[in-house]
């Protein structure tokens, strides 16, 4: 993709990453990603908002190529993916001052090893002059590390939030073209990379709202020229409220679970409630991320393993541990061959999840009659306990 002007010398001058698959060596990225930065030309200072990823710096060198001087390089986020072509870009244009948060100097310090010198701490709320344009500067700390800040454009109405709002999505149009894509790459974005901060996340959601914003230009995936629907998008994530859902993670070795977990679903969805059912021997972890979003309650199923949960099991609760969803109930059904302490194992391992533990269905073997009526009140419990949802969670 070429440079492209979003309005009014304001320039995309990012890199597409249409093939990755993965994030941090964890992530799925489906659909690809975008590593953003933009340049703003005004008339006395030129800027550059972020870089690239290190494996994208030639386009963006070639995007700065007919660039003669560049006054300021902000770094929003410390991250390699939006930070670590600044040395190459310090290199080529040594004249350039770093402009980052504190904490954010003291990363790119100890990451990428730019000297001190190079980088100006700026605070929360303070302006630079660009001559005819003005950038204030916004610190939203944990959006996405510490160090985090977004940049108000005010006579363009533009925030240049970096991994806040941000989708992996690589598409060849530089605006949103097709919201419900987007909405489905935001949403799994923000259930991998922001759930857990949510609480925080939303106090910053109404710091940059207290401005007037027309266009938001994110670090990752397109450009939101009606930026109202991922607004609300998030204010619904963030928020306390609770969906009629249940996502139901699982793994079964000979069947036995699989058959506990069919029952379970069935049952669930004879009450009324929706279910989200993930085989982890096959599925893509951003989903269960994005079921986790919105879903009142977690049941893992799981077949017991050398007397604990399955392996595959216990890291997909960890996960779930440490992206924190807002769930309000969780319980673990399963089959053992002669006992163990799966329930036990798996709850030592999700305690950021303040959930209210169900009773657990284990059965020996195969389920029997009586297993599976368990299984009926297992769902009627879950269905009694949403009935009531919009109401908030009791203060612990
Ligand atoms: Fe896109 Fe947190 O880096």
């Amino acid at each position: 993709m070429k440079k492209r002007l979003i309005k009014n010398n304001v320039f995309w001058v990012g890199a597409m990453d249409w093939n990755r698959r993965l994030f941090d060596s964890l992530i799925p990225l489906p659909e690809g990603t975008s590593y953003n930065a933009y340049l703003v030309r005004g008339k006395d200072k030129t800027v550059l908002l972020d870089t690239v990823d290190p494996t994208k710096s030639d386009i963006l060198m070639e995007h700065l190529g007919d660039v003669d001087r560049i006054d300021y390089v902000v770094a929003h986020h410390a991250e390699q993916d939006h930070s670590g072509t600044l040395p190459r870009v310090l290199a080529k244009h040594p004249e350039a001052r770093v402009l980052a948060t504190e904490k954010c100097k003291g990363m790119l310090v100890d990451h990428l090893q730019i000297p001190a010198d190079h980088i100006d701490a700026v605070t929360d709320g303070q302006k630079v002059t660009l001559g005819d344009k003005t950038l204030e500067f916004i610190h939203t700390p944990w959006v996405h590390w510490p160090e985090t800040m977004c940049t108000y454009l005010a006579e363009d109405k533009i925030l240049f939030s970096c991994d806040f709002f941000g989708s992996h999505y690589a598409a060849s149009s530089l605006f949103v073209k097709d919201k419900r894509t987007v909405y489905d790459d935001a949403k799994r974005y923000y259930a991998e990379i922001m759930m857990p901060f949510r609480t925080t996340i939303r106090r910053n959601l109404e710091k940059v709202g207290s401005r007037n914003i027309d266009t938001i230009a994110p670090s990752h995936g397109p450009v939101y020229d009606e930026p109202s629907f991922i607004i609300d998008a998030y204010k619904d994530w963030t928020s306390e409220n609770v969906k009629n859902e249940v996502v139901i993670p699982y793994i079964s070795m000979h069947g036995s679970t699989e058959a506990m977990v069919q029952h379970l679903t069935s049952a669930l969805a004879d009450r009324g409630v929706k279910v989200h059912l993930f085989d982890l021997a096959v599925t893509d972890i951003g989903k269960l991320a994005m079921a986790l979003v919105d879903a009142a309650t977690m049941v893992v199923g799981t077949p017991t393993v050398l007397v604990g949960p399955h392996p595959v099991v216990s890291s997909a609760a960890v996960l779930a541990n440490a992206i924190r969803p807002k769930v309000r109930y969780a319980s673990v059904v399963g089959s053992y061959g002669w006992g163990g302490k799966a329930v036990e194992q798996i709850a030592s391992l999700i305690p950021n999840l303040k959930v209210e533990l169900l009773a657990p269905v284990l059965c020996k073997g195969y389920p029997r009659q009586n297993d599976f009526a368990a299984l009926d009140a297992l769902a009627d419990a879950i269905a009694q306990r949403h009935e009531t949802l919009e109401k908030p969670p009791t203060p612990a």
